[in-house]
């Protein structure tokens, strides 16, 4: 029996026989040589034969072969420069493990209507494999940030009783007998007090938003990592966000080439992005938008067309800063040179707009109780967030990082839906 091998592991078998499982993307004939490409997950592998040099029915197996029919392909693989992967399969025998009838995607355009009904078996697409190996990676490249620099994770519960972020968008739940419960919109409230006793922590999972918007980077469901830091002040924090995305950035650069050429992206402005990162202050955003001919007033959130303009021409990504109080959560420290302002950041990416939103937070027990009042929020829910300002409050700031619309802007993804496997919209819960 010859050894059954990753398609990624052949170039290290040349010259033997071995065996590789996969499913068949593509075939073709000249009547006389067979061509059949399969994919593994680990690569794409050409397999060839020759109707001479076969046995006929290995040659009748090939012919019966269609798109994503599972096989089993017995051959011996020699280099071929031409090939994906420098590799190509001599094919001696063909077993097909899984038939696969009338696939519903063909190679021909389908509408993303019919992709998306469709969305467990577009991931087998070539376009989808390599958006999943780049969102891989920089989920990687996450963790390996924090954890190289001495952060600890800590998982905070999806279920809570505290609202995070806005309570317009928020998916609730009946919790037994008490009352109702919430699909976490952040962790950041936990890891807040988790990084009283760590000192440098994050956490990392799905977070929930029942956003009433279709737009192009808009999730119900999505991931976000979000990193908190004892005795970090804003400006520092800030200087975590550029450090930490430079890092995914130069990481997927340098190990999802082959997937980046695949989605056709334009990788030259992904090579400038480093430290430091442009910066502006909220206010003279406004002012430079409205000079543009933005319709934004002063107090309100950037839109995405602002967004657009402010990074448009831009080599890396923008900070605007000091957004007003009314404009952002609850939990954001006062502007002491402007306290009209919050001393927070939103970090937006050329083309794509808000990757992250982060802040210091209020560390005052008394000015943070007010917020909570003015915004009209549940008190009783915070008693213990309040704790933390009680009991040896300090200086503390961290932000989030939304997964998918970082790899919307590394990959060059017009549009977030692909950038996690199972998309989660207003309009879309099957599959
Ligand atoms: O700016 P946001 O709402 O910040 C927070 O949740 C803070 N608690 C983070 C913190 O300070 N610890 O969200 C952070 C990021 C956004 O910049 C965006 O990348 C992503 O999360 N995000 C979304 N991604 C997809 N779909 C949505 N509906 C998103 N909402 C936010
Ligand atoms: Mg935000």
């Amino acid at each position: 029996m010859p050894a059954t091998l990753r398609i990624s592991e052949l170039p290290a078998h040349l010259g033997t026989p071995v065996a590789v499982n996969g499913w068949v993307t593509t075939t073709r004939s000249s009547g006389k040589i067979g061509f059949v490409v399969v994919r593994d997950g680990s690569g794409y592998l050409q397999g060839v034969l020759g109707k001479k040099e076969v046995a006929p029915e290995v040659w009748a197996r090939f012919e019966t072969l269609t798109q994503e029919s599972c096989v089993r392909l017995h051959g011996t693989a020699r280099a071929d420069a031409r090939s994906p992967g420098g590799v190509e399969l001599s094919v001696s025998g063909i077993a097909i493990l899984g038939a696969s009838p009338d696939f519903p995607i063909t190679p021909k355009e389908h509408g993303t209507a019919f992709l998306m009904e469709h969305r467990h078996l577009w991931l087998r697409s070539r376009r989808q494999v390599a958006l999943m190996k780049v969102r891989h990676e920089a989920v990687q490249a996450i963790r390996d940030f924090f954890h190289e620099r001495g952060f600890y994770l800590v998982d905070t519960p999806i279920l809570t009783g505290s609202i995070g972020e806005s309570a317009g968008t928020l998916f609730e739940t009946e919790y037994f007998d008490l009352g109702k419960a919430y699909l976490a919109q952040t962790g950041q409230l936990y890891v807040e007090s988790a990084c009283a006793a760590l000192g440098k922590v994050y956490c990392f999972g799905p977070t929930f938003r029942a956003e009433k918007s279709k737009t192009r980077r808009h999730l119900t469901e999505f991931w976000m990592v979000e990193p908190e830091v004892a005795f970090n002040d804003s400006a520092a924090n800030m200087r975590l966000q550029e450090e930490f995305v430079s890092y995914i950035v130069a990481r997927v650069l340098d190990r999802r080439k082959a997937e980046l050429a695949e989605l056709e992206r334009d990788t030259k402005p992904l090579e400038s992005v480093a430290p430091p990162f442009h910066r502006i202050r909220y206010t003279d955003a406004v002012t430079k938008l409205q000079g543009l001919g933005s319709d934004i007033v002063w107090g309100k959130d950037l839109g995405a067309e602002d967004e657009a303009w402010l990074t448009d021409g831009l080599d890396r990504p923008l900070f605007v800063m000091n957004y007003p109080k009314e404009a952002k959560a609850f939990y954001m420290k006062e502007n002491p040179d402007d306290p009209r302002t919050v001393l927070c950041d939103d970090c937006l990416a050329p083309a794509i707009g808000e990757i992250i939103g982060g802040s210091q937070r209020e560390d005052d027990h008394d000015r943070l109780l007010a917020r909570i009042r003015e915004q009209g929020l549940p008190e009783e829910a915070y008693g213990w967030y309040l704790d933390l300002r009680k009991y040896g409050t300090f200086v503390h700031s961290g932000f989030g990082l939304g997964v998918e619309r970082t790899v919307q802007w590394i990959t060059g993804t017009p549009h977030i839906r692909e950038t996690i496997a199972y998309p989660r919209m207003m309009y879309r819960l099957y599959p």
